[in-house]
């Protein structure tokens, strides 16, 4: 059989990079691992414990104490923190908001990027973020760098949020946009598309048709490891 590669897909928010990942992973048979989940785990839990990122000693305690586990389910990830299933509360508004802001907090990154190198130890691991291919996983066989243009992100953020969606479409864009922002222009582990990263981009094609170029790329990069290196 052949060799096991890890794949890390990095981008801005609403490009695809959840969506893409667990369709590569299903079709290789690999682990999905939603980083994003994890930073947005420690945010519920913060502002839960009535802390801002101004906290940041207290915040990266909570961090190093937090027990998050991802574990993979038939209708998607379910998030569990502490043993008590958060994966829906993870998404509210109010952690939208704040989960850029936790994670600029160094002992926050340092904590989630040691866990996140544990999972992908055994290889076979497709992981999603936005420094993934630069910090976490800096030798992964196959980076992707995923982008989409910010109204066809919003929109398609907008769409999932169903009948009552609670925000208008230009209140998600801006949202959307000064979280890109916060992300870029943090100072530890930024969103940033590394050198040997492929660049895609979304705009215009089906998940389903990146995840295939995706697994074709993730396939030929497979068959050319050598056995020694497996
Ligand atoms: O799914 P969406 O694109 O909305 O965001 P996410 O992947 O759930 O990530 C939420 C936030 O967590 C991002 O906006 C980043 O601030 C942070 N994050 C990060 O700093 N590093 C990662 N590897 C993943 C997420
Ligand atoms: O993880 P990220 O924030 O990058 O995006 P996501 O949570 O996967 O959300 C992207 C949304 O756009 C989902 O509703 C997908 O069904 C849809 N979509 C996509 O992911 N990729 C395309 N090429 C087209 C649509």
């Amino acid at each position: 059989s052949p060799s096991r590669i890890n794949i890390a897909i990095d981008g801005p928010a609403g490009a695809g990079k959840s969506t893409v990942a667990r369709l590569v992973a299903s079709t290789l048979h690999y682990i999905y691992i939603d980083t994003g989940a994890m930073y947005r785990t420690l945010t519920m839990k913060a502002l839960e414990a009535g802390l801002t990122a101004e906290d940041a000693e207290q915040v990266t305690r909570l961090a190093e104490r937090l027990d998050i586990t991802l574990l993979p389910g038939p209708e998607g990830q379910r998030v569990l923190a502490d043993g008590e299933d958060v994966t829906s509360h993870i998404r509210s508004l109010d952690v939208n908001r704040n989960v850029s802001h936790f994670a600029k907090i160094e002992g926050v990154r340092s904590r989630m990027a040691a866990l996140q190198r544990l999972m992908a130890q055994q290889k076979g691991v497709v992981m999603d973020g936005r420094d993934i291919g630069t910090h976490v996983l800096p030798d992964a066989e196959l980076k992707i760098f995923l982008t989409a243009s910010p109204r066809v992100r919003a929109e398609r953020r907008f769409q999932e949020l169903g009948e009552n969606p609670g925000v208008t479409l230009e209140e998600l864009e801006r949202d959307i946009a000064e979280r890109d922002r916060l992300d870029e222009e943090r100072e530890i582990a930024p969103l940033s598309r590394a050198p040997d990263a492929r660049l895609v981009d979304s705009d215009g094609r089906t998940a389903q048709e990146v995840a295939d170029e995706i697994v074709q790329w993730g396939q030929q990069i497979a068959r050319t490891i050598s056995p020694e290196e497996k």
